[in-house]
């Protein structure tokens, strides 16, 4: 079992301490490859904002040669990832928040299905409930079934380690029974409606040049009966709202895509979709 931990502080302070407990913990458990990535130590450029990644492909990101697609085999090679970060400004620290930047395109052509993930986060106070949140919105979206939040405070208060040490213990065997059991989730309610409105998007624009439905239908997510990105009954009630959004939505994604769909993702591109010249 291979277990990857994206580190995403500029330093190896309390974090790592924290890490290695859980490492320690899991390695008590079962037989576990435990390999540690710290975002600090690769060479990740700057998110340039463009878009090319989402509507052209990632092929075409301006950075080019940087870690980027080490990093990615790295948590495609992985059974389990453990997001870890420590609270700064009340988020993630910005090498971290660069890191889901430069993935972004991810979120369109979700790939990590049949992996586990849990969320780790150590503050001073406050500000660790919303980045575990944060670390369990961007995992769920990239395809990971996301089972365990830890959150731990490292002000120095006696006795402190001994309560870490027991919530530590819980997340280890939270984490290792997810990777020994059943890893495709039954989707929530937003996951089925994100995949049927997207499915719906990208089938009315049928635009063979962009990135997204390129993928889309090479992963069969665009055929009639696929109901979810694997093979899962989402439910019936579940279906039905989401069928239901779709109808509202559909008359909506025709007029966007009324046109040439490459017109209107290369105007979105070059900062010609909006224009506030003529609106008083
Ligand atoms: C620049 C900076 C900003 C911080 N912001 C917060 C914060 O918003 N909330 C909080 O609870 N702790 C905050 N802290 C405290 C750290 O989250 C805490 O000490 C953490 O355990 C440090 O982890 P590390 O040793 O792995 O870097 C901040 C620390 C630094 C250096």
């Amino acid at each position: 079992m291979k277990v990857l931990a994206i580190m995403g502080g500029p330093r190896k302070g309390y974090g790592t301490m924290i890490m290695e407990k859980l490492e320690y913990e899991l390695k008590l458990l079962q037989e576990v490859e435990f390999e540690y990535l710290y975002l600090k130590d690769v060479h990740l450029e700057s998110c340039r904002g463009c878009s090319n990644c989402f509507f052209k492909g990632e092929d075409k990101c301006p950075v080019g040669n940087d870690d980027r697609d080490e990093i990615f085999n790295k948590i495609a090679q992985a059974d389990g990832v453990i997001f870890m970060a420590p609270a700064y400004a009340f988020h993630v620290p910005a090498l971290m928040k660069n890191f889901f930047d430069r993935f972004s395109y991810i979120f369109h052509r979700p790939c990590f299905f049949g992996k586990i993930a849990i969320g780790v986060c150590n503050q001073g106070i406050s500000g660790a409930k919303k980045i575990t949140s944060y670390f369990n919105d961007v995992a769920s979206s990239w395809g990971f079934k996301f089972v365990h939040r830890l959150e731990l405070r490292t002000m120095p208060v006696e006795g402190a380690e001994k309560k870490m040490v027991k919530k530590i213990k819980k997340t280890g065997k939270k984490f290792i029974k997810a990777l020994n059991e059943q890893r495709y989730q039954k989707p929530s309610l937003g996951s089925v409606i994100a995949f049927k409105v997207r499915k719906v998007q990208h089938n009315i624009g049928n635009d063979e040049t962009n990135a997204d439905y390129k993928y889309w239908l090479a992963q069969g997510w665009l055929d009639e009966d696929k109901q979810y990105y694997y093979d899962v009954r989402p439910g019936i009630i579940k279906s039905a709202i989401a069928g239901l959004l779709n109808l509202i939505l559909k008359p909506k994604f025709k007029t966007m895509f009324a046109g040439n769909p490459k017109e209107v993702y290369d105007k979105y591109l070059k900062l010609e979709s909006l224009n506030f010249e003529n609106i008083t």
